[in-house]
Parts: C-alpha cells; structure tokens; sequence
C-alpha cells in the first residue's frame, strides 16, 4: 500500500531549505576545505572564560541560580531590556526619554532572526510588499518567501540603499495602486550582509521621512537590523535609522548577541512601537512563551560586569586584523585582474567581490573550480530576487573573513585566484555531486 499522503500547509510549501545549507554541508564534508561561506564568527575569540565566569556567578547563589532555570517572561529579562535600550541610546547619543522609548518597548528574542519572523507573521499576507535593499541577507528572502510576500529592491552604493531611487519605487507603487501593500521596507544598515557597506549618516533621516511621507492609508515600517553595529572598526559609529524616529512609530530597531559576544547565546534584541508590540507578543507566546532564560540573564550579568563592552572591543581588533589580511591579498591577487573590485568594510565580516567576467553562480564553473582549489564562498547570486525577467546578477561572491583563520585567509584568496586562472585555461575536472 502507498503511504497516505501528508497534507501540508501552504507555508510549508513556500519554505524552501535555505541555498546555502548544500554549501555548508560540503565545508563540513571537506577536509582542508577554507570556508569563506558561512556567516561563523571568529573561533578563538569566543568568549568562554568570561561566560564560565558569569555563569558560575549564576548559579553561586541559589537564588539567582533558580531565578535562571525557571521560565522566564514572553517579552524578556526586564534588566535586561533595560541594559539593551540604554546601550542603543548611548551609542547614539540620546536619553530614552528623548526618542519616546522605554524598557516596554524592547523585547528579547531567540536571536535576531526571530525578530524578523515574528514580524512577518504579525504583518504579511501573502502578495503583500517588502522592499529591500539588492542584494540583502538572503535568509531574509527565504523567511519572506514562507510569509508569500513579494520582494522588490532597491540598488546600493558606496553609501547603502539608494533613497533617488527608492523614492522612485515608492512613487511608482503608489501610481500603480499598490502602495497599500507595501508594509516593510528593510534595510541592514551597518557593514551589510552581504556586501558590508553601510548606509551613509544622511540617509537615515530621508530613510524615515520617506516612509512618513508615503505611509499614506497605514503605516510603512522600517526594518532597521543593525546585527553588526557593534564590530565597527574603522571610523566613528552612526547614529541608527531609529535614532530618528522620535516618536517610536516607524522603525523596528533589531539587533543581537550573536556577532559581537556569541552566537550560542542565540539572544537577539528589539526596540518596537507600541502597537507592533502587542501582537508581536501574542504571537511570541504562541512560538516560545519567551526565549531561553539562562541565555538572558548570562548576557546580562555580562553587560553588568564590563565583560560585554570589553570584549566587543577586542573582536574589533580580531575582525580589522582579518579585514585587512583579506583586503591585502585581495590587492597582491585580484589587482591586476579584469575588472575584478571589492567593498571594503568599515566593520562586520562581508567583502563582496565582483568578477565582471566570471560567472559565480551556484551551478557556474567558478564555484565548481574554487571547490576543487579547496575554497568555498558564497554565490552573490542568493543575496538577489530575480528582476521582472527573470535576471539575477551572476559575477558576485560574498567572502565572510568571519570563521577563516589568519593563516587561511591569504591562502583562500590565492586559492580564489587559482580557480579563476584554471577556467580561464579551461582545465577543470572537478565534477560536483549533488
Ligand atoms: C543581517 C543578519 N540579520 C540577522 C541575523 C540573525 O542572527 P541571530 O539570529 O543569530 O541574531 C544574521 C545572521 O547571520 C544576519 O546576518
């Protein structure tokens, strides 16, 4: 007899495994593979001692050991959410008070990446509109193709998403009837995964003028997810796109403990108007009825003791050794390539190399080749939704210099290198098995 059939939702249907799991898989089926694919932050940075420190604090006392173990609260640790508000002001030089922002404003979620979802799940219907930036963090597209919702983009620069140009699209929704479907416009705003640029200090105001302007018969918010705000390490820090939104109305300010402390934490943060709040939580309640407690109150007693602050400080010095150990290699490797250009990051860990004359897609011959080199990177292709025909840009490749070692990552870059001499050759053997 042929098994009875699963019936399925039609989220389910619309929820693909994410394109790069096959990538990952063979990292970690590959000895001697460099990975510049996966997001991982650095290894030896991780900061176990001072995690080891505040957890055996913890459990030192009975009380706060109990207080840990036992379920927390849906909207999370209230110290905590006061720690995470209080840092965001500070580093963007303002009082809660002044941008209308209190501790009930902030929730505490199962990283980031939550955030996101719940947010989804709290404003799309399927066909509904979010604009993002091209190319964005392509886990984002996936999560928007499980909600139904359709992405249209908007190009970057040097300087982020480009506001002429969102204007236009704003502008050509509204001409067409579709603006009341427009409900998010997103935008990873410091050292952009994928391509670590950030969006320039005068694009954040217009950022929320345009959405004020355009929210005609309901609100369009602003996904702001700063994940990497805090690995800056080259000039002064931005104020964030919330900083702007004094009234608490516009703006979903997300941002985590995963890239600047540890991502086994899996805490992330929000600060959320009121009314996205609420049914957020209801929501929330439904997923987990609150994230992991032990992981909250650990990353509070590291913001209270200084080891947080300090720490971040020093993965600023671990990833700017790594950015320019790239960037270099880059230089001596692909300087006198044609037409080969990079970004170079003021923070995070994204350089995205375009190879006009190579095509990087996932099925090309240059990812086929840099496998058969030992080197994996991601093809800038899953960071883009197809265009009205159908186009994807295909002569793109993210390098995260996050997980790679020092010594790796010259000899990455030179293995990049070497694929890109052997299809010129045309001597590849490799064959992949998929
Ligand atoms: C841009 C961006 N946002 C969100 C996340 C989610 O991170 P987490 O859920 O660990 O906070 C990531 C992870 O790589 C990311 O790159």
């Amino acid at each position: 007899m042929p098994p009875v059939p699963l019936s399925r939702s039609g989220k389910s249907h619309r929820t693909a495994d994410s394109p790069i799991s096959y990538f990952i898989q063979k990292a970690l089926d590959t000895p001697g593979l460099i990975s510049f694919a996966a997001g991982l932050v650095d290894e030896g940075s991780l900061p176990v001692d001072e995690v080891g420190a505040a957890v055996a604090e913890i459990v030192s006392d009975p009380v706060s050991g109990r207080a840990a173990l036992q379920y927390g609260s849906t909207q999370g640790l209230p110290e905590l959410r006061e720690q995470v508000l209080n840092l965001v002001c500070a580093a963007d030089g303002v009082r809660p008070y002044d941008v209308n922002l209190t501790p009930a404003d902030v929730c505490i979620t199962t990283g980031s990446q939550q955030l996101l979802y719940l947010l989804g799940e709290v404003l799309f219907d399927p066909g509904d509109i979010v604009i993002t930036e091209a190319p964005s963090y392509f886990v984002f597209h996936s999560l928007l193709q499980s909600h139904g919702a359709k992405v249209l983009t908007v190009p970057i620069d040097d300087g982020g998403m480009k506001m002429d140009a969102l204007e236009s699209l704003l502008e050509r929704l509204r001409r067409s009837g579709e603006l009341p479907r427009v409900k998010v416009i997103y935008t990873v705003d410091y050292f952009q995964n994928p391509t670590g640029l950030t969006l320039a200090l005068d694009r954040r105001p217009k950022l929320v003028e345009l959405a004020r302007r355009f929210s005609t018969d309901h609100r369009i918010l602003i996904l702001e997810d700063a994940a990497y705000r805090e690995l800056r390490f080259t000039g002064a820090d931005l104020p964030s796109v919330k900083r702007f939104d004094t009234t608490n109305e516009y703006v979903v300010y997300t941002s985590t403990f995963s890239k600047p402390c540890a991502p086994g934490l899996k805490t992330g943060y929000a600060l959320v108007p009121p009314d996205v709040m609420e049914p957020m939580m209801h929501l929330k309640g439904s997923h987990d009825f609150g994230s992991a407690n032990l992981s909250q109150h650990i990353a509070s007693r590291l913001m209270a003791s200084g080891a947080y602050t300090k720490h971040a400080e020093e993965l600023r010095n671990v990833y700017r050794k790594k950015r320019d150990l790239m960037l270099r290699a880059m230089e001596s490797e692909f300087g006198d390539f044609p037409a080969a250009r990079w970004t170079i990051p003021d923070g995070g860990f994204y350089v995205w190399l375009t190879l006009d004359a190579i095509d990087t897609g996932p099925s090309g011959e240059f990812v086929l080749a840099a496998l058969e080199t030992g080197v994996l990177f991601v093809p800038g292709e899953f960071g883009h939704v197809p265009d009205e025909n159908g186009h994807v840009p295909n002569n793109e490749c993210r390098l995260c210099f996050g997980v790679a070692t020092e010594e790796q990552i010259p000899e990455g870059i030179r293995r990049l290198r070497r694929a890109c001499a052997a299809i010129s050759a045309g001597n590849r053997t490799f064959v992949i098995q998929t």
